[in-house]
């Protein structure tokens, strides 16, 4: 019988990252809103100890129910649920604290965030940050991306040339290095390093204290050319890998692991078998995706086991590979897990797939009985730059705002109960081709975590924008009290202008709080709280020096945007290109000038079909 009795006495740490907070800011903490609060009167100003009690079995995982009233503070809750709890008091302290009954639990139980430690190295010192983060806001799963082309990360007893000559790389200059140096912004940048395997256990124990499980991602059979560096013999024959170059360098993916070659399969299991120890967790990810189909087609071995198999397409030989390892992991006692493009092959059933692509493409793989973990970029990619790409340290292929993050739902349309139970979450990626040093990594990172959080672990009909934002920004003062860097991007005004034949150029304003006033100029000033206030899209008939930002309490807040708005004789003009085959010629004489962002839509991209 289960029997719920008074368990553990705690006392509650006054403040988080072991350093006092100033009076007027509390610790990190939720952001996620609870299912329900009760206010039930007066304070509770004892000392911060409560009891914790066991939960009925048939409470939902990692929840909590927490009681305060004037004589003491009761948890309801176990595990996770008890670290959860914590995390709320720690909000609604220090000082006395509201008596309230709340009663918690997360929508879905993999709340997952990744690192990818490949393209830069971080120190174990920054990934335990990274983690203190992470729980603060109640996720519960840490994507660990330790191996990609530009570096391995991990200690591998069985081939330790994976480290001692695949973890380092080229900097930007294209000269080796394993020195630190200094990025533009003054931080150190790490090119090159990997973790031991003590480390790697070290990290795993940290997370687990905070109730986060680590899924390492060994990518393969493609994004793996440092691998194929340090043990060339394992590379499409006729495609040896060349040294590991500077990140971002033209021809990455242009290797893959030989699959033509038998041992190969040998490497990879070794491999996973010291990583599978590892990590204590179920899943074992194993990437999959964007493998590029030509280094197998020139390499003989390749060709010839193809010919074997009867394959006539390289997604038919990767799909063969995938089943094998995931065969293999599955051996183990072990999920493989991988990104969507592993869903061709045919996998166990207890393997599952993480979406990055279109959600609509998760649907079959729902049906069938897959598990699916949600991060599709468009909603997902923390390493998509946060507002207009001219107000950004950072340029990456895309922009992705606060509020579509928060607007992300994971778990698609037009499935039943049942199918719906194989979504088991989602989480955001943080690829870091662009981001050499912590500081980056943490501005990229938040506030959009906050909005994750949020997204996977409150109702859907709690989701509430405006009170969010607000929420965010009380968040603002705890993260900088803590020393965590963050965007305050949400401030920043996007300008959308368009051309409207015979009329002039249309412009459209929106900034990411959907909160406070928008002002603007049009002679190039600088705009004041007595500037013109942005009410709808309005018409520009002649040219402008549009300059806009947003006022909060009156005061500008975010960075000023801008944007010079040419109406001329050409402006609008008809206008033909060469091949006329290019979509958007009319681009090129709308009076909008192009940011330095070329896929703003400002820009006409031209293709060379011989080059593509
Ligand atoms: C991915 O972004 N290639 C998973």
């Amino acid at each position: 019988m289960y029997i719920r009795v008074a368990l553990v006495l705690l006392v509650l740490p006054l403040a988080v990252w072991g350093q006092p907070l100033p009076a007027d800011v509390q610790p990190l903490s939720i952001v996620p809103e609870p299912v329900s609060v009760q206010a039930t009167g007066g304070m509770y100003s004892g000392k911060l100890v409560y009891t914790v009690k066991a939960p009925a079995a048939t409470d939902p995982p990692e929840g909590y129910v927490l009681d305060v009233t004037p004589k003491g503070i009761i948890v309801t809750a176990s595990g996770a649920g008890v670290f959860y709890a914590e995390q709320t008091l720690k909000q609604l302290g220090p000082g006395a604290i509201p008596c309230v009954h709340i009663v918690d639990y997360p929508r879905y139980g993999f709340r997952g965030m990744h690192l990818d430690v490949s393209r830069h190295f971080f120190s174990v010192a920054f990934i335990k940050k990274y983690l203190d983060i992470l729980a603060a806001y109640k996720l519960n799963t840490f994507h660990w991306h330790l191996t990609d082309s530009h570096g391995w990360r991990i200690e591998i007893k069985k081939y330790p040339r994976l480290t001692s000559i695949g973890a380092w790389r080229a900097d930007r200059t294209g000269i080796p290095t394993t020195i630190a140096k200094p990025t533009a912004i003054g931080e150190p940048a790490t090119y090159g390093g990997f973790y031991t395997q003590e480390q790697i256990r070290e990290v795993v124990a940290y997370a687990a204290k905070r109730f986060i499980t680590i899924i390492p991602e060994i990518e393969i059979p493609g994004h793996c050319d440092a691998a194929l560096v340090a043990y060339p013999e394992f590379s499409d024959l006729d495609n040896p890998a060349p040294l590991l170059r500077p990140c971002g360098y033209p021809g990455d993916l242009t290797h893959n692991l030989c699959l033509g070659y038998e041992p190969s399969f040998a490497f990879v299991e070794d491999i996973l078998s010291e990583v599978m120890v590892l990590f204590p967790g179920v899943f074992m990810h194993i990437g999959g995706d964007e493998v590029r189909g030509g280094p197998w087609l020139g390499c003989p071995r390749c060709r010839q086991r193809m010919q074997e198999h009867g394959f006539t397409t390289a997604r038919q030989y990767q799909n063969w590979f995938t089943h094998r390892i995931d065969s293999f992991i599955n051996a183990h006692g072990k999920r493989m897990i991988g990104w969507d493009e592993v869903l061709g092959a045919e996998i166990t059933p207890s393997a599952a797939a993480m979406l990055w692509h279109d959600p609509a493409a998760a649907l079959q793989a729902l049906k069938k009985g897959h598990d699916m973990v949600m991060a599709p970029y468009h909603y997902t990619y923390f390493d998509f730059y946060q507002s207009d790409p001219r107000l950004e340290p950072d340029i990456t292929y895309a922009g992705l705002g606060l509020d579509t993050v928060y607007a992300f739902e994971p778990t698609p349309a037009g499935l039943t109960p049942e199918e719906n139970k194989h979504v088991l979450g989602g989480e955001a990626c943080l690829w870091t081709e662009n981001f050499a040093t912590p500081a980056r990594v943490e501005y990229m990172l938040l506030p959009r975590l906050l909005a994750l959080a949020e997204v996977l672990w409150s109702p859907p009909g709690k989701k509430d924008y405006p009170r969010f934002v607000r929420k965010t920004e009380a968040q603002f003062k705890r993260l900088a009290a803590a020393g965590i860097s963050y965007a305050t991007s949400l401030y920043n005004v996007a300008i959308q202008p368009s051309y409207v034949p015979d009329r002039g150029i249309r412009v459209s304003l929106a900034d990411q709080t959907h909160l406070y006033p928008i002002r603007y100029t049009l002679d190039g000033s600088q705009p004041s709280v007595n500037s013109l206030l942005y009410t709808e899209p309005f018409m520009l008939t002649k040219t402008a020096a549009l300059r806009t930002a947003v006022f909060k309490n009156n005061r500008l807040v975010g960075k000023v945007n801008g944007d010079r708005l040419t109406i001329h004789l050409a402006t609008g003009a008809g206008i033909r290109l060469s091949p006329d085959s290019t979509v958007g010629a009319a681009r090129l004489v709308d009076g909008i000038h192009g940011t330095i962002e070329p896929y703003d839509g400002r820009w006409v991209i031209f293709h060379d079909s011989m080059v593509d």
